[in-house]
């Protein structure tokens, strides 16, 4: 246990490679930095990069047709002997079969998202796997308690990617979520830097997932046009967009604005749908067209300067939480 300016921490450090907490527990990992699951972005390399690295990597399920998924979990055995997920939007059509492969394959660790948890946590629980659903409220969260969920992530609205409808931000959430569970809380949306775990952790958060960091990283499956876009994005050119449907974070690029007008002028849902079409994400994040396609990223896409291996992300977001755990307060002296 240690203990900064009278608070304690469920935590131990003597040096880097004996941090423990309820979340390095559970998975088994040095770090408690996981490695988000993402569309057309995390296949087996990025999962296994990061878990080889001491975080937990998470293979994206979200955009693999089920046997894309088998081959990916088969090569990220292959790859690192670490511990590593999946993870799966559970109104993904192909549900079962992705699920029934997991299984199959042995996976120990699945992050849930997208859907209710209590249709699939208890099988997992029965086959012996351990369950993390994502969340956006205090009240999904004791949902994802009561269903038996090992862990929550709770994801605020700056993050890329869909998001909660009632856009509370990291820095509201995580103390909410902390306060209303007695599982452990993973923080999500927004968080790139050593700093911003170490904050997330102050506020009661035993661990952090990073999407948009991991985005830009050499490992990554999205294309590079992408990469440079996120590296490039400045303050304020992300936006929550399709409202009407489903809420997502997007970069400001060409078919955002037309979402945008359509938006403005009242489009209905059908139209937004015919608007988005089929695999608009795909197009953007995968093949690159940056006018065209639907390019998912968090408001921390501002803070990112540079495509990095996975392996140095994990390593140097772990210096920076190490040296802001020994001197957290920035131009501060304490004058008796
Ligand atoms: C490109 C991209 C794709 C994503 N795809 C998924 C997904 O398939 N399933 C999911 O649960 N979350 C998805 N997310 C959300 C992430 O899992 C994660 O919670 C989020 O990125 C955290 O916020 P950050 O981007 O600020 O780090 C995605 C995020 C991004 C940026």
């Amino acid at each position: 246990m240690i203990s900064i300016f009278g608070t304690d921490f469920n935590l131990h450090i003597c040096n880097q490679a004996m941090f423990s907490n309820r979340v390095t527990q559970l998975f088994n990992i040095d770090y408690p930095i996981i490695q988000a699951g993402m569309i057309w972005a995390s296949g087996w390399k990025l999962a296994s990069a990061v878990s080889n690295a001491g975080g937990l990597g998470l293979i994206g399920a979200g955009s693999m047709y089920p046997e894309v998924l088998r081959e990916h979990i088969q090569k990220c055995k292959a790859a690192t002997a670490k511990p590593f997920g999946v993870n799966f939007p559970l109104l993904y059509p192909d549900i079962d079969k992705h699920i029934q492969i997991a299984i199959d394959e042995g996976v120990k660790i699945v992050f849930t998202s997208a859907g209710n948890p209590k249709t699939w946590t208890q099988l997992f629980k029965r086959n012996g796997i351990t369950v993390v659903h994502v969340v956006s409220s205090s009240k999904f969260a004791l949902k994802a308690q009561d269903a038996g969920c090992d862990a929550i992530v709770a994801e605020g609205f700056e993050a890329g990617g869909h998001n909660g409808r009632e856009e509370t931000t990291t820095m509201v959430l995580i103390p909410a979520v902390v306060n209303a569970v007695s599982i452990p809380v993973i923080a999500a949306g927004g968080i790139a830097t050593g700093r911003q775990v170490l904050a997330a952790m102050v506020m009661g958060a035993e661990g952090v997932q990073m999407g948009s960091r991991f985005v830009a990283s050499e490992e990554a499956s999205s294309h590079i046009n992408f990469k440079q876009a996120v590296i490039n994005a400045a303050e304020g050119e992300t936006l929550l967009s399709l409202k009407k449907l489903t809420p997502v974070r997007l970069m400001k690029n060409k078919f955002f604005q037309q979402i945008q007008e359509a938006e403005a002028r009242g489009a209905d849902e059908a139209e937004l749908k015919e608007l988005l079409g089929r695999a608009r994400a795909k197009k953007g994040m995968f093949e690159g067209n940056l006018d065209e396609g639907e390019l998912e990223i968090g408001q921390v896409s501002a803070l990112l300067d540079g495509i990095l291996p996975a392996g140095k992300i994990v390593e140097n977001v772990w210096k920076e939480f190490m040296e802001g755990l020994n001197h957290p307060l920035k131009n501060t002296t304490f004058i008796e």
